[in-house]
């Protein structure tokens, strides 16, 4: 079953530009986004909708946060993202004009189907899922839906589920922003076609693994790691951050980059290698002169750029580049290297990738 790979997580890296053109097949050829992707009465739901809630847990968590930028950028519509387990205790304030969008690989995550019931039970009846399952209890507990054919996730670290959810909430994205009018024909078209060229995209992206195999013999023998990234690179960063913990035990935290000098830089010297999610973005100019607090203090940098990012090279600063830079999507993108540093680093420490210690694959209790 694993073919030419080692182990599930790195086939389900590998097979993500297969997920994602999947997922992404219903759109045919169409140069329109279709309410109806989401649901034959999706239409209605989503032009009502004036705010968006997401609730989800762990790595489906982190794409719900990187999907804010997108919806309050594109769609304009102010959005909150909860980690499920803590809204569902939370004495929150309901509008019952809110879209409710729960995330889920399995759709069987015990906190993720409390939460939703813990948000009908305050009025908020509008509710939307995106998830891998399509027999499992979240999608039966929502009318709307749209159903992610990543296909079976075996390895205990979410992948492909992660990627293919990113573009599902993209598309989601793309679709209210043209409800509310806010979607030009041209962007509509461009939106639609960055999505389409995806699985070519991740396919470049994939190809840098022998250039990470490398940094990650630099890592291997480390305690402790720090990820930055700023803007919607900072839940990739995140992500990237609980795929290392989650797969090579070693403690990895991650900063929106501005929080550095509030505190983690004195953590920094030369045992803490600091990675940086930089890719050409209004943000990169704030982000460079972050590193440098980090060099001058003497730790080592390693920075995933892109093929725009004007940096270079130089002792300490490592730099390795995606081959295109991706607008609004490159938080996509910038998932793939640090998916594969996670599980280089698991290889040479010599961890169970697949099986780490003290987890599950679907947590189905509280
Ligand atoms: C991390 C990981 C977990 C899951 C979380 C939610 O790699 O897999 O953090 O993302 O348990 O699971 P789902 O998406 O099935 O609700």
């Amino acid at each position: 079953e694993l073919g030419q790979y080692r182990h599930y997580m790195q086939k389900e890296i590998f097979e993500q530009p297969a997920a994602l053109s999947n997922t992404l097949e219903m759109l045919g050829t169409t140069h329109s986004v279709q309410p109806g992707l989401f649901g034959a009465s999706a239409e209605p739901v989503l032009r009502a909708a004036r705010q968006v809630l997401i609730l989800a847990c762990g790595t489906s968590y982190h794409a719900g946060l990187t999907a804010r930028y997108w919806l309050e950028a594109i769609a304009g519509l102010p959005c909150s993202v909860e980690v499920a387990s803590e809204y569902r205790y939370r004495d929150s304030v309901a509008d019952p004009a809110t879209l409710v969008v729960t995330l889920s690989q399995s759709g069987e995550t015990a906190d993720t189907l409390a939460a939703l019931q813990h948000a009908k039970l305050l009025g908020m009846r509008h509710t939307l899922c995106i998830c891998n399952v399509p027999e499992s209890s979240l999608v039966r507990e929502n009318a709307l839906r749209f159903i992610t054919r990543a296909g079976p996730e075996i390895g205990v670290a979410s992948t492909k589920a992660f990627t293919t959810q990113l573009a599902a909430l993209y598309l989601l994205t793309l679709t209210l922003a043209k409800l509310r009018g806010r979607l030009t024909p041209a962007n509509e078209g461009k939106g639609l076609s960055a999505l389409r060229h995806l699985p070519v995209a991740v396919g470049k992206v994939l190809e840098l693994e022998p250039h990470i195999r490398v940094w990650a013999e630099r890592f291997a023998m480390k305690q402790n790691a720090l990820f930055l990234g700023r803007g919607r690179h900072y839940p990739i960063a995140m992500e990237g951050a609980l795929k290392l913990k989650e797969i090579t035990y070693i403690h990895a935290e991650a900063y929106p980059a501005g929080e550095l000098k509030h505190g983690p830089l004195a953590l920094v010297d030369q045992d803490m290698p600091v990675i940086a999610v930089a890719p050409n973005d209004a943000l990169l100019e704030k982000l460079k002169s972050n590193l440098q607090e980090v060099r001058a203090r003497g730790g080592e940098l390693f920075v995933f750029a892109d093929a725009d990012s004007e940096m270079s090279a130089s002792d300490g600063l490592h730099i390795l580049r995606l081959p295109e830079h991706y607008g609004q999507l490159s938080a996509l993108l910038h998932t793939i290297p640090l998916q594969l540093l996670a599980y280089h680093v698991a290889l040479v420490r010599g961890t169970d990738v697949d099986k780490p210690r003290n987890l599950a694959k679907s947590v189905t209790v509280e």
